[in-house]
């Protein structure tokens, strides 16, 4: 691909200290959609950081792909979440990136990744189970625990006595502090009491009770051993000890999280999405209540026999990507279509606008799973899970999480939610703040 000689257009500030600080912190989402007006390359300032906001999909290819080496995973993000990720896969950079990135990338192969598919499926019948007779349920909170457990399963290749009124009440303390953590203009060290570096400080030592726990009881597990993650990344880092230790824990949270919330929040979009089109209800239905779910052993299997489940999955990702954007701190001066981007200057890449290029996604707000039967998209027009070598390393489980799970619940269930117009939270991940409350019903 060529890269095309972009101009990036120019926003004025509306503030002369904090250009536009002000509207970007108060609707980030509107915001970053209300600047797709002015073309695919975009700048403006934030504070005293130049930000370019590139959509254009050979632009976007440079910065994750051709490129990357001058455009490294945002450097204020790592910082402010030092505490919670440690020196994990997502916070990392350069050579430590890569020992992580080689060490992990076995463990999320295709091959070891089928391994947790009786784990899906167990967990999505134990969930039925527990709704047998209930006929309301929060979906969001179903969808969260459900992706919880089967993360901690695959984690730790067993099940842990976990509470798990107490996760998800660390998971809301930690997305509530996580949002403004991320975008208030100034770092304010975590130690100062104030924000939410309290409710902050608090949710990292339960998340860390937590993970440190799960490893203590499964080093000390005797029993005949599951294939897990904790046991491939112990296998391939070597000394021993409690260096060893807080390594893992970095690892751990890091795979908890960002495999978690993410997966749950695309199904709690997907029964949303699909309360409002009962017409891709039914047609999900007659696929999935046919068909022998716990027969899949890979995600190819999935795709070519459950094409509405695996298209209605894509269109969900597209339309609210939990991952809305993600930001590359550029550590060179560096050429970007026209222009030469200054060291220390911020990229952002959005897939929740660049989904809604009405050149490439017609009718773009129209939820319309169909439209994935004749769609040919580059990895720079459709990007989920980003691209280039920083692309999500849970890609493949979380596609056979998010199929399994919307199949084998409607294939037992009727679930109906709440149908107003849509409002989204945008936290770390992309959260659904209404219409969760789903009346449930044994499917017929
Ligand atoms: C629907 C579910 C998911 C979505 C939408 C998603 C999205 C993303 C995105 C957009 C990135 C890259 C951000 C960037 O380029 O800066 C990413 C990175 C990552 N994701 Fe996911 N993810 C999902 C599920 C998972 C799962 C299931 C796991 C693991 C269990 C996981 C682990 C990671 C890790 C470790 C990274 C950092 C990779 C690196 O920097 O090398 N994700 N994810």
């Amino acid at each position: 691909m060529n890269e095309p000689r972009l101009i990036a257009h120019s926003l004025p500030s509306s503030h002369l200290l904090w250009g536009n600080l002000k509207p970007f912190m108060a609707d980030i989402l509107g915001y970053l959609e209300s600047t797709a007006n002015f073309g695919p390359f975009i700048q403006f300032r934030l504070f005293n950081t130049r930000v370019y906001l590139v959509s254009d999909p050979e632009l976007v290819n440079t910065v994750l792909t051709n490129k990357s080496q001058s455009f490294v995973r945002n450097r204020s993000f790592a910082k402010r979440l030092r505490r919670l990720f440690g020196h994990g896969l997502l916070t990392s950079e350069g050579d430590e990136w890569k020992r992580l990135r080689k060490l992990s990338a076995p463990a999320f192969q295709p091959k070891s990744t089928n391994t947790y598919i009786p784990i899906i499926n167990d967990e999505v019948k134990k969930l039925a189970k527990d709704w047998d007779g209930c006929t309301q349920v929060d979906i969001a909170h179903e969808m969260s625990k459900i992706t919880a457990r089967i993360i901690t399963r695959c984690i730790f290749g067993m099940e842990l006595e976990v509470d798990m009124a107490e996760m998800e009440d660390t998971m809301d303390q930690l997305m509530s502090s996580l949002g403004p953590r991320l975008r208030y203009p100034i770092y304010t060290p975590d130690w100062l009491p104030v924000g939410g570096n309290v409710l902050y400080r608090k949710a990292v030592k339960r998340v860390d009770r937590f993970i440190y726990s799960g490893i203590q009881a499964r080093l000390a597990d005797n029993g005949e051993q599951q294939p897990s993650l904790l046991a491939d990344l112990m296998a391939a880092s070597g000394n021993d000890g409690d260096s060893r230790k807080s390594h893992l824990r970095d690892q751990i949270v890091t795979l908890f999280l960002a495999g978690h919330e993410t997966t749950a929040s695309t199904l709690t979009f997907a029964f949303i999405l699909l309360s409002k089109h009962p017409q891709q209800f039914a047609k999900l239905c007659a696929e999935v209540r046919s068909c022998n779910l716990d027969a899949f052993d890979n995600l190819n299997a999935i795709r070519e026999s459950l094409p509405v489940t695996y298209n209605i999955i894509r269109e969900v990702m597209r339309l609210y990507p939990a991952g809305y954007i993600f930001g590359r701190t550029v550590i060179n001066d560096t050429q970007l279509g026209a222009e030469t981007l200054k060291k220390g200057s911020l990229v952002m890449v959005s897939p929740y606008v660049i989904h809604r290029n009405p050149d490439v996604f017609p009718n773009p707000e129209q939820f319309d799973p169909d439209r994935w039967l004749n769609l040919d998209v580059s990895r720079s027009q459709y990007l989920p899970f980003s691209a280039g070598a920083r692309t999500c390393i849970g890609e493949y489980l979380a596609m056979l999480e998010a199929c399994l799970i919307l199949a084998g619940i409607v294939a037992r269930f009727d679930v109906t939610c709440g149908t107003d117009p849509i409002s989204i939270m945008p936290a770390i991940t992309l959260r659904a703040t209404n219409n969760t409350k789903a009346t449930i019903a044994v499917g017929e």
